[in-house]
């Protein structure tokens, strides 16, 4: 079979495979279940690419009900070191209006029902009792994909903005005004209900993870309207979903070969030992 294993992984909607070519859809199962989709294995900019639909092809996954594990563990078990995660944000101050993609370099877990950990000291589905271990995670996203990520931004003609904090809240409903207004005044910048526990199961498994948030809408605090819309935001992310593939394409291309990764993301685990082989 051709394809059947890729470097980097795109966990993305559903509008973005169509810049990968020689496609091969497979089915993984993983000892956490099932991930959102089959894997959509091809080639872009000279490279191997998993693609997963995060929400499932249709979209019929809830952000707290997606199996994060999971996803994360069938990338890397075909050969994904390098993950790239665009979502849909909502932007915490009047600047970040819609159309702004932004490269964020902080994380504020806001979730409540996740699984998000693979240290859990409880045994798997398939006997193994994974270890309790404690990762660093300071900095949580690969500061080389977040360099490939602002270049190849740039080189499209599309300004990023240069790190800022995701706060992720569980959804699926929008904030409320008041708890926006919270988080706004707390300095963070861009709202979503996906990117936690995505970027700490990356690192648990050692891969290097980047966010490219696009900002949909401004957030029920920042915005003096009726509040966030599903529609409004489905709207913004159809207008958008071009340029961020292209981007995407970039940096895909930028990437260094997984070999070649120097980023402490490799060194997540720190010779501890975690009860269970990495996939
Ligand atoms: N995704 C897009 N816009 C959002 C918002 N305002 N809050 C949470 N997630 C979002």
């Amino acid at each position: 079979m051709a394809n059947v294993n890729a470097e980097i992984g795109v966990i993305g909607g559903s509008g973005f495979y169509s810049f990968l070519e020689d496609v091969t859809e497979i089915q993984v199962e993983t000892p956490y279940g099932a991930p959102s989709d089959s894997l959509f294995l091809g080639e872009a900019a000279g490279r191997k690419v998993a693609f997963l639909p995060r929400h499932g092809r249709g979209h019929d996954l809830p952000p707290h009900r997606i199996n994060y594990r999971a996803n994360l563990w069938a990338l890397r078990s075909v050969g994904v070191r390098q993950v790239l995660g665009p979502c849909a944000v909502g932007g915490l101050r009047p600047e970040y209006g819609p159309g702004t993609l932004l490269v964020p370099d902080q994380l504020v877990d806001r979730t409540k029902s996740r699984a998000q950990t693979y240290f859990d000291g409880e045994p798997r589905a398939d006997g193994v009792v994974p270890k309790v271990v404690h990762t660093t995670f300071a900095d949580p996203y690969c500061p080389a994909g977040r360099s490939a990520a602002l270049k190849a931004a740039q080189g499209r003609a599309w300004e990023a903005v240069d790190g800022g904090t995701m706060v992720v809240i569980e959804g699926p409903r929008f904030s409320t005004r008041a708890e926006s207004r919270w988080h706004a005044s707390a300095g963070w910048s861009v709202v979503g209900m996906t990117g936690h526990p995505e970027a700490v199961l990356a690192r648990e498994l050692a891969l290097c993870y980047t966010s490219l948030a696009l900002v949909t809408d401004l957030d029920a605090g920042t915005e003096t309207g009726d509040g966030v819309s599903h529609t409004e935001v489905m709207r913004v992310f159809g207008e958008k979903v071009g340029q961020l593939r292209e981007v995407l394409f970039d940096v895909v291309g930028a990437l260094p070969s997984n070999g070649e990764r120097d980023c402490l993301c490799t060194q997540a685990h720190d010779g501890w030992d975690l009860g269970f082989e990495l996939p």
